[in-house]
């Protein structure tokens, strides 16, 4: 068992990677904790920190008959999101990191880091955290060190991340690691007592480095600030690295979908954070699609690598799910609760009085007293969220009913098809192909979504998030569109690109589209496309489905009137739409590559009112 530390230099033996061990001694030199550990990994040893974090009044057991091996944490007030306004890429030239990313120059942000993380562990235990994103060893996969002073992020990391020993014997001596540092920046002065969730409320900081591909997060102690192999590691470095060698590293999930005659696709889907890629992820298909299967390799991120054959082949470098709770239900996911019963850590979610948890939309009735994720008592009258709108849970990928069989191949699975969608309650119709690989990359590179409150606080305006990576691109949006068009043209079999739409209204302002399981009928649609089907017809969009190239048995009641209004593409509404993408591609000046300018000429000579 790894028992704590007191001299700051001391690692397991196995540890024999010189370079792993000078780092964390700089590490800790600067932030001067009291104590350092190195995880390993094993179940004793989250057991002791899970009965850590009790004791420290972070985490509450929930009922284990309801719950079983599973806590509820509650976080501070003011650090309860991603903070994008707080994230920067610390490129050597500013014009690197583009106009969609905040840059500061790296000289002056080491001085800020070096000021900040002085002593910002004192009092607190530093773990190392060394975790691999992908199945250990494959070729896809891609190795970091978290160094943290934050018990919860240990724990976290072990679900998110094949974490601990192994890790460090795959690095052996001289393999490559990507370092990074996180704190909660809330040093403990000798005898101060801490508190449950301990974050810096003044100063928050998410940067990276991206020739050095270093890490450094200050200030909080929630999901993507803090579990650094997710956002920072698996989109924004990966995304530099994916550039540099010539692979993808994206936001997006990984389904397959096997048809009755066993015919099985894997296609890959890019949606905006709270466009429900989810439950998307862990579909299943109604009734009427006996002998159809869908299975889940990855919900959040997927990386992409050229294979021998000419084919893209993805893994999920994740191995947890960290998914928002509130309208997560039987009705919307089933998969998602089966996978909740057990083993979650839940974060910012109500308590029930039987010690179990709440967030809206879990239940048709709404329970009378909770107490919400502040730890204050309520009831439905009391006129606020129960469980905030960002709550979370964490929870082993392994235990979702709806896991592919090949979800941890280190080969990867082959990618057939790539879907982009928003949250577009108008104007985008419900599924469109582009006609060649350029096409789909000026559809990815303008998708817009409508903002939730839990994204912006601002509800309903489209926000660009071109391929869904706005916020997690580590380098020029415009050199990312190049790069993407490159590596399209470097595979001879690449996916086909479709954009999609769940989320149009009617004049009533009602959803046309009747639910997340009748996506399948599209999904149908689209690996049939992928096997050569000629169905479909070409608009100036691309190719869309016509009514009756869609399946619509056991979904009589939605009528051919009802798939027009889905499907209209109304000229004055792509106008404006165009206009909107012109916005975004006139900001990237010389980055803005040919391919995309001659597309969008084309659009607006296709759709002129
Ligand atoms: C996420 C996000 O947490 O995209 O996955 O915000
Ligand atoms: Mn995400």
């Amino acid at each position: 068992m790894n028992k704590p530390m007191t001299d700051s230099s001391a690692a397991p033996s196995y540890v024999r990677h010189r370079r792993l061990l000078e780092w964390v001694a700089g590490v800790v030199a600067l932030t001067k904790p009291e104590r350092v550990v190195w995880c390993d990994g094993s179940e004793e040893e989250n057991e002791r920190l899970c009965s850590e974090l009790v004791s420290a009044g972070t985490f509450l057991k929930l009922n284990e008959k309801l719950r079983p091996n599973s806590y509820l944490a509650r976080s501070h007030p003011t650090d309860v999101a991603r903070m994008e306004d707080r994230t920067f890429i610390c490129s050597a030239r500013k014009d690197d990191a583009g106009p969609t990313n905040n840059w500061m120059d790296a000289g002056e942000m080491r001085g800020t880091l070096n000021r900040l993380f002085d002593g910002c562990m004192r009092g607190r235990t530093l773990y190392v955290i060394p975790f691999s994103m992908g199945p250990i060893g494959s070729h896809i996969a891609q190795v970091g060190v978290e160094v943290s002073d934050s018990a919860y992020v240990v724990v976290n990391m072990r679900m998110m991340t094949r974490m601990g020993r192994a890790v460090i014997e795959h690095l052996g001596e001289d393999g490559t690691f990507v370092p990074c540092v996180h704190s909660v920046g809330a040093p403990l002065a000798p005898g101060q007592k801490d508190v449950a969730w301990p974050c810096n409320d003044s100063e928050k900081w998410i940067v990276h480095f991206p020739e050095t591909r270093e890490i450094w997060s200050f200030g909080s102690g929630y999901g993507g600030n803090a579990l650094l192999g997710k956002k920072c590691l698996a989109l924004r470095i990966a995304s530099i690295m994916a550039r540099d060698e010539g692979w993808l590293a994206e936001h997006m999930l990984i389904l397959g979908v096997e048809s009755p005659n066993g015919a099985k696709h894997y296609v890959s889907a890019a949606f905006p954070s709270a466009c429900g890629k989810t439950n998307f992820a862990m579909l299943i298909p109604p009734k009427s699609f006996a002998g159809w299967k869908v299975t889940t390799v990855g919900e959040d991120i997927a990386w992409l690598k050229p294979g021998k054959d000419g084919r893209f082949y993805a893994i999920n470098p994740e191995a947890g799910f960290f998914g928002v709770a509130p309208g997560t239900s039987e009705a919307t996911n089933p998969n998602a609760m089966k996978t909740l019963r057990s083993n979650v850590i839940f974060t910012n979610v109500a308590l029930t009085p039987d010690g179990d948890v709440w967030w809206e939309g879990m239940t048709e009735t709404t329970p009378e007293k909770l107490i919400d994720w502040q730890g204050k008592d309520w009831t439905p009258d009391s006129g606020r969220l129960a469980a905030h709108a960002n709550a979370r849970f964490t929870v082993p990928a392994a235990q979702c009913p709806s896991m592919d069989e090949k979800w941890e191949d280190p080969a990867g699975v082959p990618i057939s098809a790539f879907l982009f969608g928003g949250r577009r309650s108008s104007t985008v119709p419900l599924v469109v192909e582009a006609p060649s690989w350029e096409d789909g990359v000026y559809m990815a590179a303008t998708l817009g979504s409508e903002t939730t409150a839990a994204i912006t606080g601002k509800v309903g305006v489209v926000r660009r998030d071109p391929m869904a990576m706005l916020a997690f691109c580590g380098y020029h949006i415009g050199d990312y569109f190049a790069h993407w068009l490159k590596v399209g043209k470097a595979v001879s079999q690449p996916p086909r690109i479709f954009r999609v739409n769940w989320f149009r209204r009617n004049a009533a302002g009602k959803f046309i589209w009747p639910g997340f399981g009748e996506n399948m009928r599209v999904l149908q649609w689209i690996v049939e496309r992928c096997e050569g089907s000629t169905k479909g017809a070409a608009t100036p969009l691309g190719i869309m489905p016509r009514y009756e190239d869609i399946s619509w048995k056991g979904l009589e009641k939605f009528t051919r009137d009802d798939y027009a209004t889905l499907s209209e593409v109304e000229r004055g509404a792509w106008a404006d739409e165009l206009h909107a993408h012109d916005e975004l591609l006139g900001r990237l000046g010389t980055h803005l590559p040919g391919e995309l300018e001659a597309r969008r000429t084309r659009l607006h000579a296709n759709l002129a009112v």
